[in-house]
């Protein structure tokens, strides 16, 4: 019986006989010889299949193979010198387990609702399946990191009776005859959790009815979203700043291949040990108006203004002090400058924008109550809130990351439906 051995891990076996489960997803036939690219769910290589070693019937069997076919192949590892290839397997017998006939996707170009439309399929991809592990580790490295900082995991609720984020963008679900909407944030819940655990995360999946189509904007997307007691807004984006360093150089460290499929290499994803700069919104508004965009003090920078300012940094930065009329109602408004919320986005450079949303929240009872009433909200819905602010109230600070977004980032891709295994979207709900 030959040992199983992975893609990842076919270096280990240099020189020695293996056998190996996967699909073809390529097959290239010359004479006697058959090069046949080969993947499992841990990466890819290719396999010489040669009628002197295998066969001729096994030979002839294997030239007809489909795009898709599963194998089982039993053979030898050796080092192909030739392009920086890697390793590559010179099989000795070949079994195929599940016929592939006429896979629908060719290696031809197709459009992306053919793809989209086969998305069951089209996540099998050699690129595909590179941007899925990548997201897993993301996850991973997230997860490791704010467990390791002390924070204790919190799961919220995704059916909620209440907006968190603006009332524009809720999907409704009946929920026993009254009205409740899908989650668009777990931070209001997060905010309860600090006065129980102190650094808390919740990491779940946000809804937004998004009524335009992007590059960068899904209907379901997965936060993480860290709250944290005691940390005050510039803490906030330090803290914020060593998240992102230490979860790109987690990928970095462990996904050099996937990263190479992506034409990407561990170097661009590393971040340097410099500081993050942090803008002004005033600031921001002045570099955007001199290059010509005609934005009004009090607005959110739209898609273009993101990435014309993100085009002119060579690292994540951040925007601070927002303008109080283009934030949620949640915001700890500047004691100096009370028009301004102590709030921030972090945008990733390279044209990509906002990745994540982070502030101080507001304090003061009082403060909370109008504004909650100015942003048309029941303060009803909100007492269980409210009472935050009652009992023990401290100063507190938080954030939300888009995985989606990082991963667009990290793999370099412009669409961000490539970004998560079954992309929902304006128009999209199947498969
Ligand atoms: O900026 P957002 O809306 O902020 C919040 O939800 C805060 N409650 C976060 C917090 O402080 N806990 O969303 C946070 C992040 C964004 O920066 C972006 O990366 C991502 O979530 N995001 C989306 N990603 C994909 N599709 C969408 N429609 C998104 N909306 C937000
Ligand atoms: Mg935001």
């Amino acid at each position: 019986m030959s040992i199983i051995a992975k893609a990842k891990e076919l270096s280990k076996f240099d020189g020695k006989k293996v056998k190996v489960q996967g699909w073809i997803y390529g097959i290239r036939s010359s004479g006697k010889i058959c090069f046949l690219q080969f993947r499992d769910g841990t990466g890819k290589f290719q396999i010489i299949a040669a009628s002197n070693n295998l066969g001729n019937d096994a030979f002839e069997q294997c030239k007809k193979i489909q795009r898709e076919t599963s194998v089982i192949i039993e053979g030898t590892v050796q080092k192909n010198d030739k392009d920086n290839a890697g390793y590559e397997l010179i099989s000795s017998n070949l079994t195929i387990i599940g016929d592939s006939p006429d896979y629908p996707i060719t290696p031809k170009e197709h459009g992306p609702d053919f793809l989209l439309d086969r998305r069951h399929l089209w996540i099998r991809s050699v690129k595909q399946s590179a941007i899925l592990r990548i997201r897993s580790s993301l996850e991973f490295a997230a997860v490791l990191f704010l467990q390791e900082e002390g924070f204790t995991r919190f799961d919220s609720p995704i059916l909620t009776p209440t907006a968190c984020e603006g009332t524009t963008d809720l999907f409704e679900v009946d929920f026993y005859n009254t009205s409740s909407y899908l989650s668009q944030s777990g931070q209001l819940y997060s905010e309860a959790g600090i006065y129980s655990l102190e650094k808390v995360y919740t990491l779940g999946p946000c809804f937004r009815a998004e009524k335009s189509k992007t590059r960068r904007h899904l209907s379901e997307f997965w936060g993480i979203e860290p709250e944290m007691a005691w940390i005050d807004s510039k803490e906030n984006m330090a803290f914020q700043e060593r998240f992102i360093k230490n979860i790109l150089s987690y990928i970095a460290d462990h996904h050099e291949k996937d990263l190479q499929i992506l034409g990407r290499t561990p170097d661009e994803i590393r971040m340097p040990d410099k500081r993050f700069e942090i803008l002004l919104y005033d600031d921001a508004v002045k570099i955007l108006r001199n290059a010509g965009f005609s934005i009004e003090w009090g607005t959110d920078p739209g898609v273009e203004e993101e990435e014309y300012l993100s085009n002119t940094f060579d690292a994540p930065f951040f925007i601070y002090k927002y303008p109080v009329e283009c934030r949620a109602f949640y915001i700890e408004p500047d004691p100096q400058r009370p028009e301004v919320a102590l709030s921030s986005d972090c945008l990733m450079h390279g044209g990509f924008g906002e990745i994540i949303t982070g502030g101080q929240r507001a304090s003061d009872y009082g403060f909370l109550v109008s504004q909650i009433e100015k942003h048309g909200l029941s303060i009803d819905d909100f007492k269980w809130y409210l009472d935050l602010r009652k009992y023990g109230s401290v100063p507190h600070s938080g954030f939300g990351m888009g995985i989606e977004r990082m991963v667009r980032w990290i793999c370099d891709i412009r669409h961000i439906r490539e970004t998560i295994p079954f992309p929902r979207t304006l128009k999209r709900l199947y498969p």
